[in-house]
């Protein structure tokens, strides 16, 4: 019998977030700054999963392991409905007055010129960026900072985004595994994303703050800046583990987050999981 992605823990779950009409202008900390790097980090993500797929779809008829198979096959599904509820949450920010097309095209941009490389390459700049949501990911569920800070309508949306970041982190490594991993091409992949993507996600948070006209908040951006990578703040913690990837024997899996992930899927899917009615209207 052919395996399924639930059948190996990545199980494509259909949601349907409705944001209300009346959510307010700033959903993290009523911070105009904090809130559009989040905004920014939205927009981002329907173009950064389409190039993920991309680049694991590609070797998909090389895959003989019927458990890898149908891991990349949850993965691929659970990306495609991430980007359409991002797509959702971001046409939400739309119609507040954020311009999410600005924010989005460069690092639409950046992954075009990386869509140019050699398809090995490709994939390795997937696998770290996959390291990247998966660290953001555990962050996210295991401290309490984002949920105290951001809006109740918008958490379970990340909260459940984090949680399949994390059922899903080693599919993009193990793929490239079955090409051969060479540690010198993911050193390349580093720089290739610090050099390409990192610098256009900062381009699309900058455009939206100074289309918001932030700039006029000095007290506003002082805080954002502090709430987003002050001292003990989200991004330090997670750009202090970003070089785990450079090990010549990393692997995802190193890092156990299945009593993290259990938890959340029992929250977030449970019983009495937030989430699990609207799943069940869906099944
Ligand atoms: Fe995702
Ligand atoms: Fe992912």
């Amino acid at each position: 019998m052919r395996l399924k992605a639930v059948d190996v823990g990545i199980p494509p779950r259909q949601l349907d977030f409705r944001l209300p009409a009346d959510l307010p202008r700033w959903v993290y900390a009523d911070n105009a700054t904090a809130t559009l790097f989040l905004a920014m980090l939205s927009a981002i993500f329907p173009p950064g999963e389409d190039f993920f797929v991309r680049s694991v779809v590609r070797y998909r008829d090389r895959i003989d392991d019927p458990r890898l198979a149908a891991r990349v096959a949850g993965f691929t599904a659970q990306e495609v409905i991430h980007s359409r509820e991002h797509d959702r949450l971001n046409d939400a920010f739309t119609s507040r007055g954020f311009d999410m097309a600005a924010a989005a095209r460069p690092v639409a941009l950046a992954l075009e010129l990386l869509a140019v490389l050699p398809a090995r390459h490709q994939i390795a700049c997937t696998a770290f960026m996959e390291h990247f949501t998966a660290v953001l990911a555990e962050d996210l569920l295991a401290t309490p900072e984002f949920r105290e800070k951001v809006h109740a309508d918008v958490a379970d949306l990340w909260l459940w985004h984090a949680l399949e970041e994390l059922e899903h982190k080693s599919v993009t490594y193990d793929v490239y595994e079955t090409i051969g991993n060479r540690h010198h091409e993911r050193v390349l992949a580093v720089a290739l994303v610090l050099a390409t993507v990192a610098p256009a996600a900062v381009a699309g948070w900058g455009t939206l703050l100074v289309q918001q006209r932030v700039w006029r908040m000095p007290g506003d951006l002082a805080e954002g800046f502090r709430l987003v990578f002050g001292p003990g703040m989200f991004l330090r913690r997670i750009l202090r583990l970003m070089p785990l990837f450079h090990r010549p024997d990393f692997h995802p899996d190193d890092h156990d987050s299945s009593a993290l992930e259990a938890r959340w899927r029992e929250l977030l899917f449970g019983a009495d999981g937030s989430l699990t009615d609207q799943l069940r209207r869906r099944v």
